[in-house]
C-alpha cells in the first residue's frame, strides 16, 4: 500500500532523473551537429583532382568576387576569380602569404554576344572551374597550394595537373603563386 505522503518523496528524484536524462539526450543529439559545424570550413562535392585531391567547394557560386579576367582567343573566355572568407580577409588585410584554409576558385565562361544589346558581352556556357587550396603542410612541395581543374564537375587528367604549379611558380612567385589581385 502506498501512503499519500510518500508520493512527493518518490516523484522528486524521479523528476530530477528524468530532466537529467533529457539533458543528456539533448546534448548527445547536438554534439555531432556542433562538431560538424566547427569542422566544416567549406563543404566540397564530387571527385577529387589527381595528385592533389582537391575538390570543388559546394558553395563557391556564393563567394565574393576578387577580380574578373578575360582570356583572348582561342579560348576567348570571361572569367571571375572568387574566394572563400579566409581568402577575402587575407586580400583585405593585404596579407601576401595566404593563410591555410584559403580557397581560390576561377570560374570561366565562353564569351557570348548579348541578345539584347549589340556591344554587350555576356557569359555563355561554363567551361572550367579551377581551384587552389592553401595547406602549407599537405602541399609543401607546390608552394603550399593544391590544384584542381574541373570540367562539368569532373577533374581533368594528371598531365594537366602537372602544369599548374610550374606556371604559377614561374610568373607569380612574388605573390604567393597567386596572379589575381583584388579588383579596385
Ligand atoms: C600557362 C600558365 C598557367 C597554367 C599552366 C595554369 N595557370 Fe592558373 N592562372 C594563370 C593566370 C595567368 C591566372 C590569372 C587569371 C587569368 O588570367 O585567368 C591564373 C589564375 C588561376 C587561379 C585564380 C588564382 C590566381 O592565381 O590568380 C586559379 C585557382 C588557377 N589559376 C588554377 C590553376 C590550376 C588548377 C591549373 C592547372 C590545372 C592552372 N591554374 C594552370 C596561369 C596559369
Amino acid at each position: 500500500m502506498t501512503s499519500p505522503e510518500s508520493e512527493p518523496k518518490k516523484s522528486f528524484p524521479t523528476t530530477i532523473i528524468a530532466v537529467a536524462f533529457l539533458l543528456v539526450v539533448a546534448l548527445l543529439t547536438c554534439v555531432p551537429y556542433l562538431v560538424s559545424i566547427a569542422l566544416a570550413g567549406d563543404p566540397v562535392t564530387g571527385d577529387a583532382s589527381p595528385i592533389f585531391g582537391v575538390t570543388v567547394p559546394v558553395n563557391y557560386k556564393q563567394w565574393e568576387l576578387i577580380a574578373p579576367a578575360e582570356e583572348a582567343a582561342p579560348l576567348d573566355e570571361l572569367r571571375a576569380v572568387v574566394g572563400n572568407q579566409v581568402a577575402i580577409d587575407a586580400y583585405q588585410d593585404g596579407k601576401l602569404s595566404f593563410p591555410n584554409g584559403t580557397i581560390l576558385v576561377k570560374r570561366a565562361w565562353k564569351r557570348a554576344q548579348s541578345p539584347d544589346f549589340a556591344s554587350a558581352t555576356i557569359p555563355g556556357a561554363a567551361t572550367t572551374v579551377q581551384v587552389m587550396v592553401k595547406d602549407s603542410r599537405k602541399y609543401a612541395a607546390t608552394g603550399g597550394w593544391g590544384f584542381g581543374r574541373f570540367i562539368n564537375g569532373k577533374p581533368v587528367d594528371e598531365a594537366q595537373h602537372r602544369t599548374c604549379f610550374a606556371c604559377h611558380e614561374a610568373r607569380a612567385r612574388g605573390h604567393d603563386y597567386v596572379f589575381t589581385r583584388l579588383a579596385p
